[in-house]
């Protein structure tokens, strides 16, 4: 009998693959179209398998590809267990799964627990049922307050802006935390829970390694009579008893995740998009007996300052310990102004003011944004733990702030009256060469306008110049994979308060110059930086990984 031979997709056999990983998230309406219909799709997924192994990365993320009618870019699922007619079908899902992991990539889906679309067939039959029946209870329906309840049940109000519940024809109102399209679900409700139980071993049967679970905090509600006010959308309490969110009782659903997610083999893994009041509220989700890791963005809140970097980096391993857990660490995703933009812009500017000034004011420093950022991910990908990239921040791209307003889907637009242009900046399609109609994003133009400037920052064009954005993450991600040792991390001491200074275990070095001066670069072999080296100096804005 001859030895079976260890193929790199054997990997997958390995338990604890997300904790040290490095996770791209896709936004599949924006990676690559494959049929020309102006949509990111799931072929097209497939089709860049190549690229994303040649980047390196360990695992894709992709955002909802469910059947949806876009009401909130895809967050307002129709059905949980199906692939959107215009993404492909569920045998191109099987493809892609395939794919990926024929090239050691794994495979994580976006759940979205909290609330479903208006069109999913369950809401549909609560609308067509009477007040106070089994279809209505799977949602939150409550009769209105006031005279012939006409007001809405209680004061919460809707993370889109404008309140949280919507009344129908026959005068109950349904309760949605986010659109009117995404009625919230009510997890007391016992069909509720088994039918996700469902969802997730439908995907992870179908190969899915891993799910980032949306808005993880918000679950479990306090739907006792009267409904207890809140008027803000986070938790406001550290005890968890909150009203709405971060409730002790979410726990007990996760639990029973767990359950599921330990009967495969290996065990599926998860990330929650959590709010939690504290560090101890957060870590709750992140233990190996709830979703197993949490996402922190404290990375992405951070200006470009050593001292801030140094107190997130501490704070968050320190909870990753406490969770029994790894970290997480994030600089940009699809909800927010991506980070190379963000660090172009003075520290305290108001990104929802600059987008509504179609980024004119105030002025962005593209040059100073991107160098920041090149340094910021050299840094993060140093870190002990997982480090989520977001599609696109490879390439250097900046936020399009000018999308013109007739071209806004984000619900965020419409439900502010116009006052938030909300997250489709950051939501544009891809360019893949210099030219054609969508910059080979499809064969045809793609369902967001690219800026002209998109074409110099193209993956043809970026693949041949080792000094691009591409080239540098590229050479990170293999060098990561190299380095990836224990998870210990120790400070050095620099000296200078804009400079940080960490070595990991095995003689791996990263140093980050946050100021602008060049400081003398510490012993050491450089195996990659952010920007230029030379003369022993490192430039300022810049970080440089060092083997000893
Ligand atoms: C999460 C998603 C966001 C979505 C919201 C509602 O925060 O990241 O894109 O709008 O949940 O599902």
């Amino acid at each position: 009998m001859t030895e079976p031979v260890l193929l790199a997709a054997d990997r997958t056999l390995d338990a604890d693959w997300w904790r040290q990983a490095c996770v791209y998230q896709i936004y599949p309406r924006s990676f690559a179209d494959s049929d020309g219909n102006g949509i990111g799709d799931l072929a097209g997924v497939t089709s860049r398998m190549g690229y994303l192994a040649d980047l390196g990365v360990d695992a894709i993320w992709l955002s909802p590809f469910y059947p949806s009618a876009l009401a909130d870019g895809g967050y307002d699922v129709a059905d949980y267990r199906d692939v959107a007619p215009e993404l492909g079908t569920l045998a191109d899902f099987e493809a892609m799964v395939e794919a990926a992991h024929a090239a050691a990539i794994k495979v994580i889906v976006d759940i979205v627990p909290n609330h479903t679309s208006n069109l999913h067939p369950w809401f549909q039959e609560a609308l067509a049922a009477e007040p106070g029946s089994p279809a209505r209870d799977r949602y939150i329906f409550r009769d209105g307050t006031g005279a012939d309840g006409a007001e809405p049940p209680s004061d919460w109000i809707s993370h889109f802006g404008g309140r949280a519940w919507t009344r129908l024809p026959d005068g109950q109102w349904y309760c949605h935390l986010f659109a009117p399209e995404q009625p919230d679900l009510n997890w007391d409700n016992r069909e509720v829970r088994d039918d996700f139980l469902h969802t997730l071993r439908f995907w992870a049967d179908r190969g899915v390694d891993g799910y980032r679970v949306d808005v993880a905090h918000a679950l479990a509600k306090d739907l006792s009579e009267p409904l207890r006010s809140k008027t803000t959308v986070l938790p406001d309490v550290l005890d968890g008893t909150d009203p709405l969110f971060d409730r002790n009782e979410v726990h007990d659903i996760y639990a029973e995740w767990r359950e599921v997610f330990n009967s495969y083999d290996p065990p599926r893994t998860a990330v929650a998009e959590a709010f939690a009041p504290s560090a101890a509220r957060r870590a709750l989700y992140a233990r190996p007996t709830g979703l197993g890791q949490a996402f922190n963005f404290d990375l992405l809140q951070a200006d470009f300052d050593a001292a801030a970097y140094r107190t997130v980096v501490t704070d968050n391993l320190d909870q990753a310990l406490l969770a029994g857990s790894s970290s997480t660490w994030v600089l940009s995703n699809h909800d927010v102004v991506r980070h190379s933009s963000r660090y172009g812009l003075p520290v305290g500017a108001d990104y929802a003011e600059w987008l509504i000034s179609d980024g004119r004011e105030p002025v962005l420093d593209e040059v100073t944004g991107l160098r920041r950022a090149r340094a910021a991910t050299l840094f993060m990908l140093a870190l002990p733990g997982s480090a989520y990239l977001y599609q696109g921040e490879e390439l250097g791209l900046h936020e399009v702030a000018d999308l013109p307003a007739a071209a806004l889907q984000d619900p965020i637009w419409l439900r502010t009256g116009n006052i938030l242009k909300g997250r489709d900046g950051c939501r544009v399609p891809l360019p893949w060469s210099s030219d054609g109609d969508s910059y080979g994003f499809g064969s045809g133009a793609g369902w967001l306008p690219q800026p002209a400037g998109f074409a110099p920052l193209a993956v043809s064009a970026q693949l041949a110049d080792p000094g691009s954005t591409l080239s540098l993450y590229r050479r990170a991600l293999r060098l990561r994979r190299e380095l990836r040792v224990d998870e210990a991390l120790e400070w050095v001491a620099t000296g200078s308060p804009d400079m940080l200074h960490f070595a990991r275990p095995g003689g791996w070095h990263c140093v980050t110059n946050f100021g602008t001066e060049p400081v003398p670069l510490p012993a050491g072999q450089v195996a990659v930086a952010s920007g230029p080296v030379g003369d022993g100096m490192l430039p300022g804005e810049t970080t440089a990984w060092l083997t000893r």
